[in-house]
């Protein structure tokens, strides 16, 4: 028996293999009773010879360490025990102490590192398995019921068999940590672990800055990138209400294959073919694109019940983007997923028109069909009110002169441009009177633009109350068409929230009254107007504000007029805006006044945190501004929403109850959702007890990966690549 001191580094490689043959011929143990040591020089070697395990001292250092490593690699360490309490010499002892834990004492047999297990098992033994697992158990046990295994606490390096992640009874996160350089296994600065705040993904971590996301779990592979085939081994990935872990096993024993984290802030997968006498890095980079791979897909196995969204190839999912499409990714062709894009007709730029025109060809044939015959029955009833040819008196509407509308907004002088909505220009204009107007001007182009015209006419000139906006005429004459508005001096309430320098003008207390008024319109269009109305498209930029500030809800270019007995309208055409439709309708088509109350509950939101949900970032997370309110909220912090503009002065029973609300009215279902009589009452009721909301809807929806440095050619990020495919709703 040599009692050399062993020095492992490749440096020394030729001389540890000698030493390990030596140590061979010694007929090393996998079983460490409770009465034998291990001390330097001797060694446990598991059953098959694959790992060995002892005390090594790196190169360089003078520090001593119990580590594990592969028997014919002892240069690659794989465990180290006491990384952060080395010793000084090589005077240590490894064995089990009275109570049965592992421990490793040094030369004045202090403890330098105990297993600490919670269980006391004085019969135990512990044993080097053959898959590198260091396990202390009941001496005659021979199941896998250990007291303690070495995989629970990972250094730098994922073995195949080895969990990453999480025991969500316990909470005990497991994940690897870089050694701080190589010759110091002490921990660094690299972390590569399962965040699952929300759905979850992989981390890379220098300190807590994350150089690397994989993007949330898709259900098929971590969004954001690429899959590779892969024959070395299955991924199994695990998602339930106990685990939630990662791990990986290889397809053929022959395979001996490793993921380790290296402290220059790579992801680092070697391989070791049969025969071979070197190791391959068969990856090296900031993520392993075999550790997504296709862990649904053919050979993986996948476990996931605890999250309703599972997407996968072939089958109806739906993934939602809010945000402007800026990550997507092209796939290899196996693993095709076809993307469908549904989009607001007003979003769509004119080039695609004739695509839309085509792909909505039968819904606007029966569109025109409905036209007809609504006109029909408008010319019967003006027969019958016998009106006289004038069009305006069918709408009770005062009709504008053309010319005096041209007068008024001079021309139509880019001047006089106030803003620009999805069907045309508006613009502002005096009257001879000197009263001040707003005028919408339709583009002559746009074939919805009729449409949306008539309606609107036909609708808001039925529509009165503060909050919303007034009609005061319109005017067709040719092929133009335009609605007359008063005019709003304080623009819309996106020019004031969501801008750094103007939304300090908006204070709370006024927050708060502008959330109430648009809440008491919405109500009164849902509920106490004439006709009952859907708006459809309830966003902060429609919040027209007067002089006061008053908000005034505007634009029912696609507004809805609804049957009283009828709670759910199904449409072709889905159009709205995206980070306010609500699931049903922009999934299904489906819409009732509780798609209103979903884009009030966004509106509430970003009134409350001065945020756009649609742009929303967070450096920790991927969800939009309702998946973010909700995390603050679950986690009893939802005043961390608030706009840091208002904060000085706001009242916080008012916030808080701004954000319950605005949460009760995102839930994905609509029947979960409240009327707009019970918001109403809700925010304006100091001391309602309040429903407790569920998740919201859509608040996963985006995919996307931040800091991007792709080191493989077969990943890239397109944009062009994207098939833009406007879906007809079923
Ligand atoms: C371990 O040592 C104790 C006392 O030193 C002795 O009683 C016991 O039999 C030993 N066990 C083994 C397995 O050698
Ligand atoms: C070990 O230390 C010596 C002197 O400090 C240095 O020259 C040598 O490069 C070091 N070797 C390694 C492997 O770090
Ligand atoms: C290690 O250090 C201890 C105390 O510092 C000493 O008693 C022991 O002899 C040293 N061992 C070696 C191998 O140098
Ligand atoms: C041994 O460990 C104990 C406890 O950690 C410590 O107090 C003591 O100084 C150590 N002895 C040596 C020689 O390092
Ligand atoms: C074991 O537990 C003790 C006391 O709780 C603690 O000081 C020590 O750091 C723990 N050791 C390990 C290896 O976790
Ligand atoms: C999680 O921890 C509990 C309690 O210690 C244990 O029973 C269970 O086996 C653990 N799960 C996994 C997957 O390790
Ligand atoms: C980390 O990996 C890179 C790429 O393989 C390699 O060049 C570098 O030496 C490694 N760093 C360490 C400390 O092992």
């Amino acid at each position: 028996m040599s009692y050399k001191p062993m020095k492992i580094h490749p440096s020394l490689f030729f001389h540890t293999v000698f030493l390990s043959l030596l140590l061979k011929f010694c007929s090393a143990l996998d079983i460490l009773t409770s009465n034998a040591t291990i001390t330097n020089g001797k060694t446990l070697v598991s059953l098959g010879q694959s790992f060995e395990l002892g005390f090594f001292s790196p190169s360089n250092s003078s520090k001593w360490y119990i580590g594990i490593w592969y028997k014919k690699f002892p240069e690659v360490i794989v465990w180290v025990a006491n990384r952060e309490n080395p010793l000084g010499n090589s005077s240590g002892v490894l064995t089990i102490s009275p109570d049965g834990d592992l421990v490793l004492l040094n030369a004045t047999t202090g403890v330098v590192w105990s297993s600490n297990s919670s269980r006391i098992e004085p019969a135990s033994v512990a044993q080097l398995l053959e898959s590198g697992n260091l396990v202390l158990k009941r001496k005659d046990d021979n199941t896998e019921n250990y007291i303690w295994q070495s995989f629970d606490f990972p250094s730098d390096t994922l073995l195949p068999g080895m969990k990453m992640g999480w025991n969500l009874s316990t909470g005990a996160n497991r994940y690897l940590t870089s050694w701080k350089g190589n010759n110091d296994p002490s921990p660094g600065d690299i972390t590569y672990r399962i965040d699952h705040l929300g759905m979850p993904q992989f981390v890379l971590r220098k300190g807590s800055e994350k150089i690397f996301r994989t993007g949330p779990w898709n259900g098929i592979r971590f969004s954001g990138t690429g899959v590779p085939s892969n024959i070395l081994f299955k991924v199994i990935f695990v998602y339930d209400k106990k685990d939630l872990y990662y791990k990986y096993e290889v397809s053929d024993d022959s395979i001996i294959t490793r993921l380790a984290v290296n402290q220059s802030g790579l992801l680092q997968r070697l391989v070791l073919n049969k025969g071979d006498s070197s190791w391959t890095t068969l990856y090296s980079s900031q993520n392993d694109p075999c550790d997504e791979y296709g862990v649904c897909g053919a050979n993986g196995i996948c476990k996931i019940s605890s999250r309703p969204i599972y997407i996968r190839k072939g089958s109806g999912g739906c993934f939602m983007w809010f945000g402007d499409l800026i990550d997507i990714r092209e796939f290899s062709e196996d693993n095709e997923q076809d993307i469908y894009i549904r989009m607001p007709a007003s979003e769509l730029g004119h080039s695609k028109k004739t695509k839309l025109v085509l792909i909505t060809g039968v819904s606007s044939l029966s569109g025109i069909l409905i036209l007809c015959f609504m006109l029909w029955c408008l010319i019967q009833k003006s027969k019958r009110k016998r009106a006289s040819e004038n069009k305006g008196k069918d709408i009770e509407l005062p009709l504008f002169d053309l010319n005096i509308i041209t007068t008024a907004t001079r021309n139509f002088s880019l001047t006089n441009m106030i803003g620009e909505g999805g069907f045309g220009i508006v613009y502002k204009g005096t009257l001879s009177t000197g009263q001040q107007v707003a005028v919408k001007r339709l583009s002559k182009n746009s074939g919805q633009g009729i449409q949306e015209f008539k309606n609107e006419v036909m609708l808001i000139a039925k529509l009165q109350h503060r909050n919303l906006v007034r009609l005061l005429g319109c005017c067709f004459e040719g092929d133009e068409r335009m609605l007359i508005y008063e005019y709003m001096p304080n623009k819309s309430l996106d020019y004031f929230i969501f801008d750094q320098d103007r939304k300090a003008l908006l204070t709370w207390q006024k927050r708060f009254e502008v959330a109430m008024g648009i809440s008491r319109g919405l109500l009164y269009l849902h509920q106490d107007s004439r006709l009952r109305i859907i708006h459809r498209d309830l966003k902060a930029s429609n919040i027209l504000l007067d002089c006061d500030l008053n908000p005034k809800i505007s634009d029912f270019g696609i507004a809805r007029s609804f049957d009283e007995d009828l709670t759910e309208i199904k449409t072709k055409r889905v159009i709205g805006t995206y980070g306010y439709m609500s699931p049903e309708y922009a999934v299904d088509g489906k819409y009732s006044v509780k798609s209103d109350v979903f884009s009030f509950g966004v509106l509430l939101l970003e009134i409350v945190s001065g945020k756009k949900n649609r742009s929303f970032h967070h450096p920790d997370h991927h969800h939009n501004l309702l998946g973010h309110a909700w995390l603050l909220f679950k986690e009893g912090k939802a005043l961390e929403l608030v706009d840091h503009i208002s904060e000085l002065s706001f009242v916080e029973s008012q916030v808080l109850r701004c954000i319950h609300v605005g949460l009760l009215c995102v839930q994905k279902l609509s029947q979960d959702r409240p009327t707009m009589a019970s918001v109403v009452v809700m925010l304006s009721k100091e001391g309602e007890a309040l429903p407790q909301p569920k998740e919201p809807g859509f608040f996963v929806e985006r995919s996307c990966t931040e800091t991007e440095t792709s080191t493989s050619g077969e990943r890239r990020i397109t944009q062009n690549g994207v098939t833009i495919t406007v879906l007809e709703a079923r």
